[in-house]
């Protein structure tokens, strides 16, 4: 016998052992909670607040959280999403302006603060009265002025949808989809928006120097700013008068905890991406961060729950002004606002 047929079973044996391995490779075993992607702890941090309790992450459940904040179908008349006022190029605070439109055009009266690292938040809205992310999302949901929709219809239009019925059936195991699955779908994806790549951040990392001024600028920082704006989070979570009234047309804390002691006082805002998102303060009344450095050097208004710490103006030369202001833009990060992970999902 001619000695390559010798070979011909040889060569079926391969081709069959080829076509196994293809077989399995074009058939992978579809598990809707892939470990791809998980939470990341930035060095330096915290432990996180939020514990994903019952949430674990998965990618199903985030790009079901993706896919929500950015659908306007959670709005009464499907013309405002989450998005709409917390934008990723903002850094997840609105689109520069001093108060958001909701629903029919409609002006709320605060400021939107940016929502990045919303995992290490103990409290949440400015004066604090939501102690909970997975608690969060019903309020603006529900809020006339912003998306004012109800938790009932909101389900059923929800329900009625099949991308999203099958989605959360996969995410939760829900046949049909609740409330709760719905808040913790919106958690896992703001849980997920996390800011720790600024060049402050990598200054510390010792992968980069910071310019003299910009060194000087931290420094005028630790001595002044810093026992509220703490870092890494650049927030200690309290909440304070930084003496911007004297007499306070919104109350603050106050308005939630019905307590005169708490007149005047807001959550402390992290200085993280402060770049990105003016206009500043609760209502937006500072344009530029000069206009904010001015009010701490020589704008302080007295008052009874004004915070001792400030209770005096810094009384900045102008080269510390302009250090400082360097500094504030070195905690900018770039990385999450063009981070196509936690952008906005094609349809
Ligand atoms: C119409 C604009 C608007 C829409 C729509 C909106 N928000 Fe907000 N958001 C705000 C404003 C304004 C505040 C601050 C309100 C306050 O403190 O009283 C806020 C606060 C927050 C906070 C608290 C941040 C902090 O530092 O305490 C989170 C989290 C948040 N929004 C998430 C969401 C989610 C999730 C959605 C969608 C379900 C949403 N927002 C829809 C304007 C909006
Ligand atoms: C006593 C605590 C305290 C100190 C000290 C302090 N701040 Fe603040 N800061 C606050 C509070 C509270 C707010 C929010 C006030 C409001 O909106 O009503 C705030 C707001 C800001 C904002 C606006 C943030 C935003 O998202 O709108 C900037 C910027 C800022 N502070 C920078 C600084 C700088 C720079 C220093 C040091 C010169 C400083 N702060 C010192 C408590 C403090």
């Amino acid at each position: 016998m001619n000695i390559k047929y010798y070979f011909i079973p040889l060569f079926i044996l391969f081709f069959y052992l080829l076509a196994c391995k293809k077989a399995t490779v074009s058939n992978p075993t579809i598990t809707p909670y892939s470990p791809s992607i998980s939470f990341q702890h930035p060095t330096g941090f915290p432990d996180p607040v939020y514990t994903f309790d019952s949430n674990e992450v998965t990618n199903i459940r985030f790009r079901l959280g993706k896919f929500l904040f950015f659908d306007p179908i959670l709005s009464s008349d499907s013309t405002v999403s989450c998005a709409a006022c917390h934008a990723q190029s903002h850094g997840f605070a609105d689109h520069n302006i001093p108060f958001s439109k909701g629903v029919g055009g409609q002006f709320g009266n605060r400021n939107a603060p940016p929502i990045f690292n919303a995992a290490w938040m103990p409290e949440f809205f400015w004066d604090g009265r939501v102690h909970r992310l997975d608690d969060f999302s019903m309020g603006p949901i529900t809020n006339p002025i912003e998306m004012n929709e109800t938790s009932v219809h909101v389900i059923k239009k929800l329900n009625r949808n099949t991308y999203y019925r099958k989605h959360f059936k996969l995410a939760y195991g829900v046949d049909s989809i609740t409330e709760l699955s719905l808040r913790r779908a919106l958690s896992q994806y703001m849980s997920m928006l996390i800011s720790s790549n600024s060049k402050y951040d990598q200054y510390l990392a010792g992968k980069i120097n910071l310019s003299t001024s910009e060194l000087n600028g931290l420094s005028i920082f630790t001595s002044n700013c810093a026992t509220c704006h703490k870092p890494p989070l650049f927030t200690d979570f309290s909440f304070r008068n930084n003496g911007l009234d004297t007499v306070f047309l919104d109350q603050g804390r106050a308005a939630y905890t019905k307590n005169n002691s708490d007149i005047g006082k807001f959550k402390v805002p992290t200085l993280r991406n402060i770049e990105l998102t003016y206009p500043y303060m609760h209502d937006g009344r500072y344009i530029g961060l000069m206009d904010v450095i001015n009010h701490y050097s020589t704008g302080i208004h007295p008052s009874a729950t004004l915070d001792k710490s400030i209770a005096t103006n810094l009384k900045l030369s102008t080269t510390d002004k302009k250090d400082l202001l360097k500094f504030l833009f070195t905690l900018t990060d770039y990385t999450l606002i063009s981070d196509t992970l936690v952008a906005e999902p094609k349809r």
